[in-house]
């Protein structure tokens, strides 16, 4: 055996050939099992699309660098799950294009904010974070409130979604703009809504139009909250 072995050692072709030989047989242990699963990502109970308005205020978290001063991602450690709750899966930001995990914490961990405070609370602190946090450093972005939110090409960023991988259905593109005006609009019958975005909070609304700060706080108040931990069908993602 060794002999043979110095034989190969010293035939720098031969040790060549055998060398790409054991490391494409290797590489195709590891890769071809790989073709055989759908995705990495792990499908979970509950996570869903963005509602329209959701959707809409996500575009403006990124819009606004809200990114640069928040993560979406909450660590499978100790002092983070005990502080934000579950730590985060993948599946939770597998319609996120792009996805916003973060990397930078001057305020707290956004990824399960969702029904942590009220639609009042999110307002009050957006238009100044200090008259409800005072040692609060956030900026200020009361003029979210007087901004109209452009609704103009909400199908067509819905459509790019999809073009993306976000499985939206024809009836969900078709009532877009509809479901979009329900969640801003406490009066009005969310049944609709709430089959085809289960969860969407609806905000108060309440001005001549639908501003960016009640898309913003409709994004907020869904963040974490799509997948129930509790409920059994996800036993296996439990801590
Ligand atoms: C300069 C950094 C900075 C930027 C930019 C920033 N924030 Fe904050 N944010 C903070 C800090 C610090 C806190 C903690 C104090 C507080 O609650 O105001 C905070 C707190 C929050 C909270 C409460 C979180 C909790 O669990 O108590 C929310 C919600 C929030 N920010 C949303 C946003 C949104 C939305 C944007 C973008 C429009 C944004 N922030 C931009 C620094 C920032």
């Amino acid at each position: 055996m060794l002999i043979r072995h110095e034989t190969i050692e010293k035939n720098s072709i031969l040790l060549l050939v055998l060398t790409l030989l054991t490391i494409s047989v290797g590489g195709l242990v590891e890769v071809v099992p790989l073709f055989t699963i759908e995705t990495t990502v792990e499908h979970v109970r509950g996570v869903r699309p963005y509602s329209p308005l959701e959707s809409r205020g996500r575009d403006i978290y990124i819009r606004e660098g809200c990114y640069t001063c928040h993560s979406q991602q909450v660590r499978a450690l100790r002092d983070e799950v005990e502080r934000y709750g579950h730590y985060s899966i993948a599946a939770e930001s597998m319609y996120d294009h792009p996805f916003q995990w973060g990397s930078k914490r001057i305020g707290p961990d956004l990824a399960r904010v969702g029904g942590k405070y009220s639609n009042d609370w999110h307002i009050a602190h957006m238009a100044d974070p200090r008259s409800v946090v005072p040692e609060s450093l956030m900026p200020r972005y009361a003029f979210l409130a007087a901004n109209r939110l452009d609704t103009g090409d909400l199908t067509a960023r819905l459509k790019a979604q999809k073009a993306v991988g976000v499985p939206y259905t024809d009836e969900q593109l078709a009532a877009a703009a509809a479901d979009l005006r329900t969640q801003a609009d406490p009066a009005a019958d969310n049944t609709a809504l709430l089959k085809r975005y289960p969860k969407a909070v609806t905000v108060p609304g309440g001005g001549p139009f639908v501003t960016e700060l009640d898309a913003l706080v409709a994004y907020l108040q869904v963040l974490g909250t799509m997948v129930d931990f509790a409920d059994p069908a996800n036993e296996n993602l439990r801590q």
